[in-house]
């Protein structure tokens, strides 16, 4: 197929009147053929709003199976079904169960990197993006946060009056980036701008100049007129960062940060899911339901 792959994809998407979404992690040529490219809220209210009835989601499966609540009617594909986050399987059902159960009168909050049966469980869920807009609206004094606790515990920073109670869990590859590595790059560009990702620890969010979602990180150095930018975050987000910006610089804490699942979208996997309308999204229908509540108060508590 070589390099006519492209032009096979871009020709069996009008086949099949579909559309591509690519999550800022994703592989440069996906990124680069998708319809549509975003954070996890602007990727989830695409796939709520588009008219197209096919939608290929590029992205790992928390971000398919929300499109899926949000649009039951249309048909999800995943070009790499098999692309999960090991922060979302850091809290199954039976655990969210018993979480509850021991904090009866708590709201609950699941971050959208959490599973569709996990989401069925919780109040409303949250994005880096939309995370303090949708605190601040939420009149509760104690809440359940799961499953990030680095953006459980950056949330709670905002809000001293509430009561949080964290899940312990986090994402390995946001969670390991040293401080040591940034203060490096620090020293060698002592002009740059440090900007973090919410799923960082601590230490590394208290020396940020600014924190937020792939979107907010990708604005940030797009409307500043600052040369060079410390990103501590996922790799990816550099495809539209050069894009946005070819004359800046930007540095990776470690030289390098890459999310193996989000990698696993391929051209050819994408072609092949396209031709072949495989690796389509199911999800139980009663869990659906249930998760589209959560999904709903997010996008509606967000605004
Ligand atoms: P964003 O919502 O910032 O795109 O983050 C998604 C994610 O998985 C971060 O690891
Ligand atoms: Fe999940 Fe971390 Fe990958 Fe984001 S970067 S999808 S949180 S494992």
């Amino acid at each position: 197929m070589g390099k006519n792959i492209t032009e096979e994809i871009e020709k069996l998407k009008k086949e099949r009147n579909a559309i591509i979404l690519a999550h800022y992690y994703q592989p440069d040529e996906i990124q680069e053929i998708a319809d549509y490219v975003g954070d996890s809220y602007y990727l989830s209210e695409i796939a709520r709003d588009s008219v197209e009835n096919i939608i290929v989601f590029c992205g790992v499966k928390f971000m398919g199976e929300s499109a899926k609540i949000l649009s039951p009617n249309k048909t999800i594909l995943m070009p790499s079904l098999d692309s999960g986050c090991a922060m979302a399987d850091m809290i199954n059902e039976g655990e969210i169960i018993e979480f509850k159960n021991k904090y009866k009168d708590a709201y609950t909050v699941c971050y959208i990197n959490s599973s569709a049966t996990v989401k069925a469980h919780c109040d409303v869920s949250v994005t880096s993006s939309s995370a303090l807009d949708i605190l601040n609206s939420i009149e509760n004094k104690q809440i359940l946060f799961l499953p990030d606790r680095n953006l459980g515990e950056y949330i709670a920073e905002n809000f001293k009056e509430k009561e949080f109670i964290l899940w312990d869990g986090c994402c390995k590859y946001h969670n390991n980036i040293k401080i040591n590595e940034i203060y490096e790059l620090k020293e060698k560009y002592p002009n740059s701008k440090i900007l973090v990702h919410p799923e960082c620890q601590k230490q590394i969010r208290d020396i940020a100049d600014y924190i937020g979602s792939t979107a907010g990180i990708i604005n940030y150095a797009t409307n500043n007129d600052y040369k060079d930018y410390i990103i501590a975050t996922e790799e990816g987000i550099l495809y539209e960062l050069k894009k946005k910006n070819p004359d800046k610089n930007f540095y990776i804490p470690g030289g390098s940060i890459s999310c193996v699942d989000m990698k696993k979208t391929t051209l050819n996997n994408l072609y092949d899911t396209l031709l072949n309308m495989k690796n389509e999204v199911i999800l139980d229908e009663s869990v659906s339901k249930n998760a589209l509540k959560c999904l709903e108060n997010m996008h509606s508590l967000a605004k």
